[in-house]
């Protein structure tokens, strides 16, 4: 069980189709046993190793963005153990860009589960300098592999009856899925347990409490940090600030958000008042990421 960097985010990886080696990933991230984990594979040739079926649209998918920061929920083969995939009958499988994590799971010679290497509920690593001291206690070793390029987790789509349906915003925009697979749809609500489990909402937290701003609880003044989107200017009196990308690029506010949450949570403030991002390109990861964080 090692962390290894991928493009979006650390990863903590261990053999996907051993129920002995996933459930020690359980327990060094204190993960609950019905979040599902992702099966990373190095070539697009595996996919078939790992899902029974593969509709058209969602090879179509893996063809134009594998390797890369796309996740797709498939039916699962018997190889892969109920302990990987929460007991589900489909599994999650994405084929990373980052050469570190490719040539990880080529050493390994088989699909490896890495869910992000961060105890459950907190912040992702985006490089090793974050990784948590008491996980990695209980973690073999790590690769570094520099800062993440993407910085937010994978975008995942489920196939269900043939129909692509959105289950986690991520690194890859929804407007380039839609480009290949025409309108992507979002999980019902009754069944939305089953299809997207572990989508916690209090998921991403920094241990002080961020309010989005524009909510009651959101009040700025001295003893407020403010991570801000856009615009150069300084803003009032504050505990510290950051700017997610002053030129107001989603994508480059998508690769400084874990880090700047985890740098305004150290300055001591007593609340993270939060800019949202406008909701199109990866601003919907991002936003995503902060709602879950203002849920904590
Ligand atoms: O970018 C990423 O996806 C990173 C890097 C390391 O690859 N991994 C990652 O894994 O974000 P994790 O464990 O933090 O998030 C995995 C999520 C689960 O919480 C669940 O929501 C979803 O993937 N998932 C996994 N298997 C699923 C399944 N069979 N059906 C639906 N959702 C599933
Ligand atoms: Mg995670």
């Amino acid at each position: 069980m090692v962390a290894i960097p991928t493009e979006t985010v650390y990863g903590l990886a261990a053999r996907a189709d051993l129920a002995e080696s996933v459930l020690k990933i359980f327990r060094a991230k204190g993960r609950p046993a019905n979040d599902p984990l992702i099966v990373h594979i190095a070539d697009i040739g595996e996919l078939d190793g790992v899902a029974s079926e593969v509709p058209p649209g969602a090879k179509a998918l893996a063809e134009a963005f594998w390797p890369g920061p796309l996740t797709l929920v498939l039916p699962k083969r018997p190889c892969i153990p109920p302990e990987t995939t929460s007991g589900l009958e489909t599994v999650a499988v994405r084929m990373p860009s980052h050469p570190v994590a490719r040539a990880v799971i080529r050493a390994a010679g088989v699909p490896l589960a890495a869910p992000s290497a961060n105890p459950f509920g907190r912040t992702s690593p985006t490089c090793v300098a974050h990784l948590d001291p008491g996980m990695m206690a209980q973690v073999d070793g790590y690769v570094d592999g520099g800062p993440c390029e993407v910085g937010v987790e994978s975008t995942i789509v489920g196939f269900f009856g043939g129909r692509p349906v959105l289950l986690r915003p991520g690194g890859l925009a929804l407007e380039e899925i839609e480009s290949v697979v025409g309108r992507v749809g979002l999980p019902e609500k009754k069944n939305a347990k089953i299809v997207a489990p572990g989508q916690m909402p209090s998921h991403y937290a920094p241990r002080t409490p961020l309010r989005l701003k524009g909510d009651p609880e959101a009040v700025e003044g001295p003893e407020a940090a403010r991570l801000l989107f856009g615009g150069a200017a300084a803003p009032g009196e504050c505990a510290g600030w950051r700017n997610l990308s002053p030129a107001g690029d989603p994508a480059e506010a998508a690769r400084n958000l874990y880090r700047m949450m985890r740098e305004l949570d150290a300055v001591g403030a007593r609340v993270i008042v939060a800019d949202l991002l406008p909701d199109e390109g990866l601003g919907r990861a991002v936003n995503d990421r902060l709602r879950r964080a203002a849920a904590h």
